[in-house]
């Protein structure tokens, strides 16, 4: 009888991303190895910082950001404001916090031990450039329009040409001192983090984005002059002109409950109403073999039984599957996450499937689905400002633990937590840099 032989795994035990494709062989190493295991982390690590491209044009966006009042408006100045606004929403400086460690700058999207291992190039009519979220500018990497070029990197290109595309990359390095290599997995989520903001930001304003996971890496890596040792493209978010972008209060108050949680109930209505936005159709270029269904373990949630609850993705019901779970139980006993898991009201567990995608998708399935993760964090933290309840993002849950509540299916595990409660006290002390519009 003839056999398939075993597609060779390379042996470096580390090596990630895989420097050959295996199948989901070495994605499945890997995570057996780093992904699933709680991170040893040296919080007195630094970041790497963030990129720059020394002597190429620097092109200033104006700050604080104009929203421009009137959508579509293609006057090069208003286009040039237009995607200014989007970028400072995306990933710029929007806040100041006052932390244990100092003043920090505060960004719209969290990230895992605040590495932001990200990068956000844009590629329009007049060029390709790179953000720099510390000084609000564009990098002018080249003048010329590569928008068909990336384009035709794409597995499965939009039907008409967009006129915008942001490239959402990761630096490699960026968290590994800090989270050893768990750091590949986070920089995935993060990724996933900013994708879910782009289409927030992007869908609000009726620019019709899609989120594009399938494409020829390489192809995608040359275009952008990326060494790809040190850095990758995670996603491309094919748009039309970003067009007014005003940000509403709650999209501006986002941020991590820093200072924990009153351990007081909250409302179930408040919690149904971030599930159902968080459940939300993801505008991306392929479906997931199996959906990231939400799980709930709750314990100060009026009107729902303490225990995990699986959210039914056709009636948004919370269907009870193990009763004695808790927030807190999801944690490392004498961490801090099992302190913050106790003051919560509620987890939110953002769950899926690695074996469903290795056979379609192979070893890149990994970061897809994370990705896709980290799209569903963003939106619960941000339908949780919007609901008035604190949140906390986290990666610290002891995933064996955590997969325990989850019930009777196979292969099916946490990828991401999210707790959610009233955020202690009034909170940390942040003062905005942007101002919003509508009701508070
Ligand atoms: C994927 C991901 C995982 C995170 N995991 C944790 C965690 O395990 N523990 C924690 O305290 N914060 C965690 N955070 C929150 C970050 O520490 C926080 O976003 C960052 O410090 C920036 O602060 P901000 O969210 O208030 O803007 C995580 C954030 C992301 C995006």
């Amino acid at each position: 009888m003839r056999t398939t032989p075993a597609v060779p795994v390379p042996d470096v035990p580390d090596a990630y991303p895989p420097p050959v494709e295996t199948g989901g062989a070495a994605a499945r190493r890997y995570h057996a190895r780093h992904g699933s295991v709680l991170p040893a982390i040296d919080q007195a690590a630094g970041s790497t910082a963030p990129k720059h491209h020394p002597g190429t044009p620097v092109i200033p966006l104006p700050f604080p950001p104009a929203f421009p009042s009137s959508p579509g408006d293609e006057e090069p100045a208003a286009a040039m404001e237009g995607l200014g606004s989007l970028l400072s929403l995306l990933y710029g400086v929007t806040r100041v916090d006052w932390t244990g460690a100092g003043v920090a700058a505060g960004r719209p999207v969290p990230s895992g031990g605040g590495s932001y291992p990200g990068e956000v190039y844009t590629a329009t009519a007049f060029g390709l450039c790179h953000y720099l979220p510390s000084a609000h500018a564009l990098e002018l990497l080249s003048p010329a329009d590569l928008r068909a070029d990336i384009v035709r990197a794409l597995d499965r290109p939009p039907l008409d040409p967009p006129d915008s595309i942001l490239l959402i990359t990761s630096r490699l390095d960026a968290n590994l001192a800090r989270y050893g290599p768990f750091g590949h997995r986070l920089q995935a989520l993060d990724a996933g983090v900013l994708t879910g903001q782009a289409l927030s930001l992007l869908e609000s304003a009726g620019a019709a984005p899609v989120a594009h996971a399938l494409f020829s890496d390489e192809e995608l890596g040359r275009l952008l002059g990326l060494n790809s040792t040190a850095e990758r493209v995670h996603a491309a978010v094919t748009t039309r002109v970003p067009a007014a972008i005003t940000p509403s209060a709650p999209l501006l108050r986002r941020r991590t409950a820093r200072s924990g949680f009153e351990p007081v109930p909250v409302p179930l209505p408040a919690l149904l109403s971030v599930l159902e936005e968080a459940a939300g159709p993801i505008p991306m270029d392929h479906a997931a073999p199996v959906d990231c269904a939400l799980y709930v373990v709750a314990h100060r949630v009026t009107g729902l039984e303490p225990g995990c609850h699986r959210r039914d993705g056709r009636t948004g019901d919370l269907v009870p599957v193990t009763g004695d779970a808790t927030p807190r139980g999801l944690f490392p006993p004498n961490g801090p996450g099992e302190l913050a898991g106790f003051e919560a009201a509620c987890a939110v567990l953002v769950t899926g499937d690695y074996e469903s995608g290795y056979p379609g998708h192979g070893d890149r399935w990994y970061r897809r689905l994370n990705l896709r993760a980290g799209v569903i964090g963003q939106r619960i933290g941000l339908a949780a400002a919007d609901a008035g309840l604190g949140a906390g993002l986290r990666c610290d849950v002891d995933t064996p633990a955590a997969d325990a509540v989850l019930g009777t299916h196979p292969h099916r595990t946490t990828l991401l937590a999210v707790l959610l409660g009233q955020e202690r006290g009034s909170g940390t002390p942040a003062f905005p840099l942007l101002g919003a519009s509508g009701p508070p």
